[in-house]
């Protein structure tokens, strides 16, 4: 008897690192989402979880990708794949950027700098946000203190607000240059915070609000609890450090999102502005944010880089249009006039594949990686590219492709 229960009985090998041991439980970045879930404060999980009112746009842009079927084709010799693509001029070694997010250390405490040297390490290109945690020059240290995998060479891009002081833009836009970012990714979609209905409903503001219902909260998760009591205090890190900031709030007292973007972010945003940017800086520009294929072909006509097709994560105007859809379209109408890279609801490797395989040349994505800080910090984003990068592989493999940069539409079923 002791024999078959030998034969039936096998236990994993006991993994001593409990952050390692709480990955090993996930198979897929839903997986991550539910272990952020678990150990993150109800406000802060909503703030990164959540869309803009009904969260239509939010499910639609995942669902969208549902859509989308394969046309595998067999006996095509996989044993080599090569997932590498050119974007920007460079080759990188997957159609993957990660996108700015505002306030990254709310989900762990090292924040940006996590990310971007899990980042450095495969060489995939990190966009640092305006209002993000830690500053220009942070990153850039922390993005050259590892290996850099890739082409070996930093890929760092900063993500711009068209603040109403142009004084700020111009000295974070300078700093920039000087730390060698390689793009700009002008945000032009955020003219108003959207309404995000889960914040408004918890009065949710950055950084939380230690009051009676978050000090609960926080009993309940004790982990994140005692980290953000004990680190330093979580600020808009580019503008705490900016000497042009005047009296900006830069997030040392809890603000209101809604209000401080209402007050800062100049709404009288337009195409003239983009051109004075391209006048302050001489790399790349993107904008982020479009959601049209008229805005495409004006941003082919003033000279832009490429567009990154984005509803904000369904975070901004809700009933937008999910940017996987407008791949196609925008692809058709500017030819390879311009680089396009679509985000919202990437979630697998197979998404990143369907998104090439439409036109794009590459996808961008941000919620995976705030829920693997959630879950587990710099090992989770580790986790999760290569949970990315594989799941590449497999659909390619699975679909008879071989490169990357050869893939498309006929993949596809439903385009
Ligand atoms: C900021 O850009 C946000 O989406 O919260």
């Amino acid at each position: 008897m002791l024999e078959s229960l030998r034969s039936v009985v096998k236990f994993r090998r006991f993994e001593p690192n409990p952050v390692k041991r709480r990955l090993n439980g996930a198979a897929n970045v839903d997986d991550l989402r539910s272990i952020a879930k678990r150990r993150l404060p109800a406000g802060v999980f909503d703030y990164i979880d959540g869309g803009a009112e009904d969260e239509i746009a939010l499910t639609n842009n995942s669902e969208a990708f549902r859509r989308i079927g394969f046309r595998p084709r067999v006996l095509r010799d996989v044993s080599s794949i090569d997932t590498s693509v050119s974007l920007l001029g460079r080759t990188t070694p997957l159609p993957l950027v990660l996108a700015p997010t505002g306030f990254t250390r709310v989900a762990d405490t090292q924040g940006e700098l996590a990310v971007a040297r899990a980042c450095a390490r495969r060489g995939i290109p990190y966009t640092l946000s305006t209002m993000g945690t830690r500053s220009i020059e942070e990153l850039a240290a922390a993005s050259d203190s590892v290996p850099w995998g890739g082409e070996g060479q930093r890929r760092l891009w900063f993500q711009v607000y068209m603040w109403r002081d142009r004084g700020l833009v111009r000295e974070l836009v300078e700093r920039a240059a000087a730390a060698d970012y390689e793009a700009l990714v002008l945000t032009v979609d955020t003219a108003r915070l959207g309404r995000r209905e889960r914040d408004v409903r918890r009065g949710m503001t950055l950084p939380p609000k230690l009051g009676l219902d978050t000090i609960f909260d926080g009993i309940r998760r004790p982990g994140w609890t005692w980290t953000f009591l004990r680190n330093e205090p979580i600020v808009f890190a580019n503008v705490a450090t900016s000497s042009a900031a005047g009296d900006i709030d830069d997030g040392s007292r809890a603000v209101d999102l809604a209000q401080h973007i209402q007050d800062q972010f100049d709404p009288s945003l337009n195409w003239d502005d983009v051109e004075w940017l391209r006048s302050i800086w001489d790399g790349k520009i993107l904008l982020k944010g479009v959601q049209s294929v008229a805005d495409t072909e004006l941003a082919v006509a003033n000279g832009i880089d490429a567009v990154c097709l984005s509803n904000h994560g369904g975070r901004q105007l809700d009933g937008a249009p999910a940017p996987i859809e407008l791949v196609a379209p925008c692809r058709d109408a500017v030819d390879d006039s311009i680089e396009l890279i679509v985000d919202g609801g990437i979630r697998r490797g197979s998404d990143i594949v369907k998104a090439r395989a439409l036109g794009a040349d590459a996808a961008m994505a941000a919620r995976v990686y705030l829920y693997a800080l959630g879950a587990g910090g710099e090992l989770g984003v580790d986790w999760m590219l290569d949970f990315l990068t594989d799941g590449v592989r497999q659909t390619m493999a699975l679909c008879g492709q071989t490169r990357a940069q050869d893939l498309t539409r006929e993949l596809l079923t439903e385009v």
